[in-house]
């Protein structure tokens, strides 16, 4: 892997469904995998499969389904998550174990109850366990945004040592700040011998609305993956958004000097999917994936953008899955019109069956109604999927 490409790792459907009513079933975690692997992301982490017997059949099921990503599953620093993760991942063609603890003085001693000493001591074994599933170890000291920088020296040396080769530095309450968060990372990298055996990754919270900016800051510090989800869904305020990083990097490569391999005109076919399948809207101007992130309202903008788009316009809405002109839906559409607005929207209905019954539906709406609006196909489609 070349130092200019970064990584990718979407956790949509490990950290993403922790957001409080965000849990998905096992078919519609394959269906935004799917998209995940359209839309060419790395590593999609598939859930925690020591969780339960669901989460479990879910990572199972992404593993056996995908084919271009590589597939990963969380694992505690325990033996038997690690063991769960191997299995669920064994029909993966590219699988990795992602295992962590924490190394944060609060964490060890108020949750863990553990010495420093015995989380180095379990940190190893878990890398070791895993590495007897998959060559490709992912080790993650939890609340590294609050840990000693000398200790987690000592513990990232010990787990390189034992064959990680991710090392992932997550902010995991959201307590960083970007310049710190930076230094961190680039302080990390000089410090510890056999750095340039890992590559660093970053996993940022958004609890003080920084996790891109942290993880941008990161990146310019030498990380080269950002773990980063779909809408910035996730725990409490959410993770880092994929949208906003993927972006980020290519608009101003003059800065980042990296790039990464996503496909970004699948970006709002993947929104439209996770916020259809959690419930959770996108707030219209969301960077990115908002209603209004390219619309132009005031005269002066509108004016500008019709001499020349670069006026007010730093990416072009067709690169991140905007359909440039809008068709506008009625009755007289055909399939074909219906079934690009719902690619375009991110509604897999599965099945030919599926979509022509949902076609006839769309037909019967249209009489009814002068236009069909986008909210209009997502309420069609959801209860073509209930119907089921
Ligand atoms: O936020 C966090 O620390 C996590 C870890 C499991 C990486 O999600
Ligand atoms: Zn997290």
């Amino acid at each position: 892997m070349s130092s200019d490409h970064l990584i990718i790792f979407d956790t949509t459907l490990r950290d993403g469904e922790q957001s409080p009513g965000a849990s998905m079933t096992r078919e519609e975690k394959v269906r935004i995998a799917r998209q995940l692997e359209r839309m060419r992301v790395d590593v999609i982490e598939a859930g925690f499969p020591a969780a339960s017997n669901g989460d479990f059949e879910s990572v199972k099921a992404v593993a056996d389904a995908i084919k271009d990503s590589t597939i990963c599953g969380l694992a505690r620093a325990l033996e038997r998550d690690i063991q769960r993760a191997g299995e669920a991942l064994r029909g993966a063609n590219s699988s990795r174990i992602h295992t962590f603890i924490a190394t944060s003085p609060i964490h060890m001693e108020k949750k863990l109850r553990m010495s420093p000493e015995q989380v180095i001591e379990q940190a190893v074994k878990a890398v070791t366990w895993a590495r007897q599933y998959t060559d490709n170890v992912e080790f993650s000291p939890e609340d590294a945004g609050r840990s000693d920088p000398d200790f987690l020296c000592r513990v990232l040396e010990a787990v390189i040592d034992a064959g990680a080769r991710t090392l992932n530095i997550p902010d995991t309450v959201g307590y960083s700040v970007p310049g710190q968060f930076g230094e961190l990372i680039r302080n990390l990298r000089e410090r510890i011998p056999n750095s340039d055996k890992a590559i660093f990754s970053v996993h940022c919270h958004n609890d003080l609305g920084l996790a891109v900016a942290n993880s941008l800051s990161a990146v310019l510090n030498g990380a080269r993956q950002v773990e980063c989800t779909i809408n910035g869904l996730g725990e409490r305020a959410g993770n880092a958004a994929l949208e906003e990083i993927v972006m980020a990097v290519r608009t101003r490569s003059d800065v980042f000097q990296c790039s990464t391999r996503i496909d970004t005109t699948q970006i709002v076919p993947a929104s439209r999917l996770v916020a259809s399948i959690t419930g959770f809207a996108v707030q219209p101007n969301k960077a990115i994936v908002g209603a209004n992130a390219f619309a132009h309202e005031s005269g002066i903008h509108q004016d500008g953008v019709l001499k020349h788009r670069e006026t007010y316009e730093i990416m072009r809405a067709e690169d991140v899955g905007w359909s440039a002109n809008k068709m506008v839906l009625g009755k007289h559409s055909g399939r074909n019109a219906f079934r690009t607005r719902l690619t375009e929207l991110g509604i897999d209905l599965g099945s030919e069956e599926a979509i022509n019954a949902a076609f006839t539906r769309f037909k019967e709406l249209a009489d009814k109604k002068h236009e069909i609006f986008d909210e209009d196909l997502h309420a069609l489609a959801s209860d073509e999927v209930a119907s089921h």
